[in-house]
């Protein structure tokens, strides 16, 4: 008899154990998902502006509005990119803004020492990215010059940008042909101070940020946004100096900058990887919330209204670059990983919405975990364009918590969670749920349970494909794009979906 408890316990268990199971608390919605968090970020590094972005002015060939490209405006429209940061990365700390100004045959030769030491024209600088800014529809976030700049020169830059009345800066902006300002909110003071920005101690960089920050207001009509560089990873010291030292009145964001790598000095590669690397890179991702959680941690500690946001304005799957191409390039393929990677990060970061304010994915053309590939006059729209597409529904909605039981993805003695989950609900009332299997082998059923909620019809898109190295080639360009998603149940107010191996799908249920 006893042994026969035993197995039944034990088989119960299973059973219980291996349900998936989700939890929405549509009743408990407080924190909007600010749309900021689906940002981007375009360096001058490799083909990511010229000959990615910018294909010069005077080219009959790729059609383009005064150099930039027409297709890559055109896809980055419809995914809804909301904010872009430019001009880097270690490239903005090297970078003088008024060498990328007026009359452009006049406009100096640089080279770009980060990243390759290529040299370029500076025929894309501040009027160039305002003006793809206002093509896209989404909002300027400049990287200032801290590493090799004056305070001086980001405050002119500042006011050339946004100042109205008569003044140095914003005459010139005029004598460049710009009456208006264009009134740049987010600015960046410096980038990865502790690294390319010039090898701070977090101690040196809070005196030298507040030195910065104190001349970044005075000349604007716009109110600035002005976001720290910040750790890189689990750096917590990083915080904890700069939240301590920095008072609240002069500063508005902190950064964090995170890459999902195998190891710096063997990444592995960008499509052929096996199931050990897609393993490891997927762990790597999932690290971002344990992080996100240390560094809010401490922030709440000096900060308990919140009013400082984190903003994740580098993140991303970084692999070895294709073979054959530049290695200061970055240059890397996309693929099903990659939107796996997406989705889970995504779902991290909308969960966290309370102190994560923005994010920018590394980078949006041609570079690491780049949405949109160009060759020529063609361009593919990678994986992580269309989880970047598909998520665009939670955009500014209330974020639902939600509470997921899952059961593992195992390879060999490590284990991660299967599902990946977040939701909200937009002004209109509709809920989206977005959902990722991250086991590589196995379909997963999951129950939805809607709490406070009746469920009328739900309806849903799926990413997936055959195999998880499946990607886009320019010979073969959609053959991972996003179908209908027919594996759903609505019964007894409770959602019954079943999941292939790595997929991304987000539903709409009203
Ligand atoms: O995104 C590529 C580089 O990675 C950036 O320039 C730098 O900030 C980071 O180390």
């Amino acid at each position: 008899m006893k042994k026969l408890v035993t197995i039944f316990v034990l088989v119960f268990g299973l059973i219980t154990f291996a349900q998936n199971k989700i939890v929405i608390n549509a009743d408990l919605g407080k924190d909007t998902i600010n749309r900021n968090i689906y940002g981007h970020f375009a360096e001058h590094l490799g083909r990511c502006i010229y000959d990615g972005f910018y294909v010069g002015d005077t080219n009959k060939i790729i059609p383009n509005t005064s150099g930039i490209r027409n297709d890559i405006v055109e896809a980055l429209k419809k995914m809804k990119v909301p904010i872009l940061r430019w001009p880097g990365g270690c490239f903005a700390d090297t970078y003088h803004w008024k060498d990328g100004i007026g009359e452009k045959s006049k406009r100096p030769t640089i080279v770009n020492a980060w990243w390759g030491g290529v040299t370029e024209n500076n025929s894309f600088g501040t009027h160039e990215f305002l003006h793809l800014c206002e093509l896209l529809g989404a909002e300027p976030f400049i990287s200032g010059n801290v590493g090799s700049g004056t305070p001086q020169e980001l405050a002119d830059w500042i006011q050339y940008c946004n100042f109205d009345g008569i003044s140095p800066m914003s005459d010139l902006r005029k004598k460049n042909g710009r009456e208006k300002p264009w009134g740049v909110k987010y600015w960046g003071v410096g980038n990865e101070a502790w690294g390319c920005g010039g090898n701070m101690r977090p101690e040196y960089y809070a005196d030298i940020y507040k030195r910065f920050a104190t001349y970044m207001q005075g000349n604007s009509n716009t109110k600035i946004f002005r976001i720290a560089s910040g750790p890189y990873g689990d750096n917590y010291n990083w915080t904890e100096v700069l939240m301590k030292n920095i008072p609240l009145n002069l500063i508005e964001g902190i950064g964090l900058h995170y890459y999902s790598v195998i190891d710096w000095n063997a990444k592995g590669p960008a499509t052929n990887f096996t199931e050990e690397q897609y393993f490891k890179i997927i762990k790597q991702a999932l690290k971002i919330e344990e992080y996100i959680e240390g560094h809010s941690k401490i922030m709440d500690k000096y900060d308990p209204k919140k009013k400082v946001a984190l903003v994740v304005d580098e993140w991303g799957g970084w692999y070895d670059v294709e073979p054959g191409t530049n290695p200061a390039f970055l240059f890397q393929q996309n693929t099903m990983r990659d939107a796996v990677l997406a989705g889970v990060t995504l779902n991290i970061f909308n969960n966290h919405c309370d102190r994560v304010k923005m994010a920018n994915l590394a980078q949006t053309v041609n570079v690491l975990q780049a949405v949109i590939l160009t060759e020529k006059e063609k361009i593919i729209l990678t994986p992580t364009y269309h989880v970047m597409e598909m998520f665009n529904v939670h955009h500014d909605a209330v974020m639902l918590p939600s509470t997921v039981i899952s059961d593992s993805y195992k390879y060999n003695n490590e284990e991660i969670k299967s599902i990946s989950c977040s939701a909200s609900r937009n002004k209109d009332g509709v809920i989206h749920i977005s959902l990722v299997n991250i086991d590589m082998n196995k379909e997963k059923n999951v129950k939805i349970d809607l709490r406070g909620q009746k469920v009328n019809s739900v309806s849903g898109r799926i990413l997936t494909s055959q195999k998880v190295q499946d990607h886009n080639t320019f010979d073969d360009p959609k053959k991972v794009k996003p179908e209908v998603f027919k594996d759903v149940m609505l019964l007894n107010n409770v959602i019954d979906v079943k999941l292939p191996p790595f997929s991304v799908v987000v539903l709409e249920v009203k």
